[in-house]
């Protein structure tokens, strides 16, 4: 045989191959794919201080811990998975007409603890759950001057604490998460699920997942603003979590770099992956969105740096490599600064309670600290608000101008 005619039968088969390749149809069985609803078998892992706090305000564990929606309703197609809040839903911003002295909120408190001078104030000797809409008001203007405001020995049912990230904006319903049983709005963060779900971290790789900077969930058309993470078992030492300010990141910058970067936009991705439809052999795909680079917040007014180096893909519109670098950059204006950072200990609590802390994701970014045996479990409930659709507005002042304080 010659080598034209090898050559020929060999593209022959090609062609055939391609013929047959092309009218492939693969069916996915999406209940086999994902399992949601319940299960039971997680239930006695629960920490003791856990399971009789959420006992305690009236959660029915008789089903199973957590629950996970139904495998049908959780989307296979990343299409599928943009759609689900895909239209803007209104959203009263929190705060913006309340008292700027926040009388009636502080009149309530113990004390008002800032703990850094740019971030990060604890509310002692008062109980979350109590507080009344003005007062809540007040509450969300100081989370958004303050950027996260943390509450020690909190009586905060799963149920009030949704209700109060109803108060606060849209409460973000997973698609794909666990959650308290029955209370659609909250997602269960507990690192021995995380470890039964497959995911190692070790001594060496701490720094993956949560551990890496970032702002929860930015690919969303309006992301989360206030964001309440009730943690009702801790271990005794460790798991501290640390927050950075993004209004100060962007008074880090130089008024020419400032004024590069408004307007811009980046890609942020989900942390979820679904199956591309027109490609669903290639693995895992997510969610993108084009997000503003600096947004202004709509209650402060204040312009933010709206970055991170978890989620953040590219900058729209510049050449990979120059994207790149720019935002590494940015990245560690984030991180690298302790000025504008404040990390938190959650211990110590009286037990049986929770330890709160409510911060502004679009403000900010946070890690935490991988640093605690998975036998000291760590369990707690997070509702994010959703908030507006993000956005710039050119006339919008940075935190140092508009409290008059020195570059
Ligand atoms: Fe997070």
């Amino acid at each position: 045989m010659s080598s034209t005619e090898t050559q020929t039968q060999a593209e022959k088969l090609v062609k055939e191959l391609n013929n047959q390749t092309e009218n492939l149809s693969i069916e996915i069985d999406v209940s086999k794919r994902v399992k949601g609803g319940f299960n039971a078998s997680h239930v006695d892992a629960l920490p003791k201080l856990a399971r009789e706090y959420l006992e305690r305000h009236g959660v029915d564990l008789s089903n199973g811990y957590p629950e996970k929606p139904q495998s049908e309703q959780i989307p296979l197609y990343v299409d599928d998975a943009l759609k689900i809040r895909n239209t803007p839903q209104e959203y009263i911003p929190r705060g913006k007409n309340a008292d700027r002295e926040k009388k009636a909120l502080f009149s309530k408190v113990k004390e008002v603890k800032h703990l850094t001078k740019y971030i990060g104030t604890e509310l002692v000797g008062v109980q979350l759950a109590d507080l009344n809409e003005q007062e809540l008001d007040e509450l969300a203007l100081l989370i958004a001057e303050r950027v996260v405001v943390f509450f020690r020995d909190q009586d905060l049912a799963p149920a009030r604490q949704l209700e109060i990230g109803q108060f606060f904006g849209n409460p973000e319903i997973h698609p794909n998460n666990f959650r308290v049983p029955g209370l659609p709005g909250t997602t269960v963060i507990w690192t021995q699920l995380f470890k039964r779900n497959g995911h190692k971290t070790s001594f060496k790789n701490a720094r993956s997942a949560t551990g890496i900077w970032h702002s929860d969930l930015p690919h969303e058309l309006q992301p989360p603003g206030p964001t309440i993470l009730a943690q009702n078992s801790l271990p005794s030492v460790g798991g501290d979590t640390a927050w950075s300010s993004g209004y100060a990141a962007y008074d880090k910058l130089s008024p020419a770099f400032q004024k590069f970067l408004e307007g811009k936009y980046a890609v942020q991705r989900s942390m979820h992956t679904y199956l591309d439809r027109n490609d669903p052999l290639n693995g895992g795909k997510q969610i993108t969105r084009e997000q503003p680079i600096v947004r202004t917040h709509p209650v402060t007014g204040w312009k933010s740096l709206y970055v991170n180096r978890d989620w953040t893909v590219s900058i729209v519109g510049l050449e990979p490599e120059e994207s790149r670098t720019i935002l590494n950059y940015l990245f560690d204006v984030y991180e690298k600064n302790l000025d504008i950072q404040v990390r938190f200990r959650w211990q110590p609590t009286t037990p049986g309670t929770s330890t709160v802390a409510i911060w502004d994701n679009r403000v900010s970014q946070h890690t935490a600290v991988w640093d605690y045996d998975v036998e000291e479990d760590r369990h707690g409930v997070r509702v994010s608000a959703l908030a507006e659709v993000p956005f710039f507005d050119p006339e919008s002042k940075s935190q140092r101008e508009a409290l008059g304080l020195d570059n």
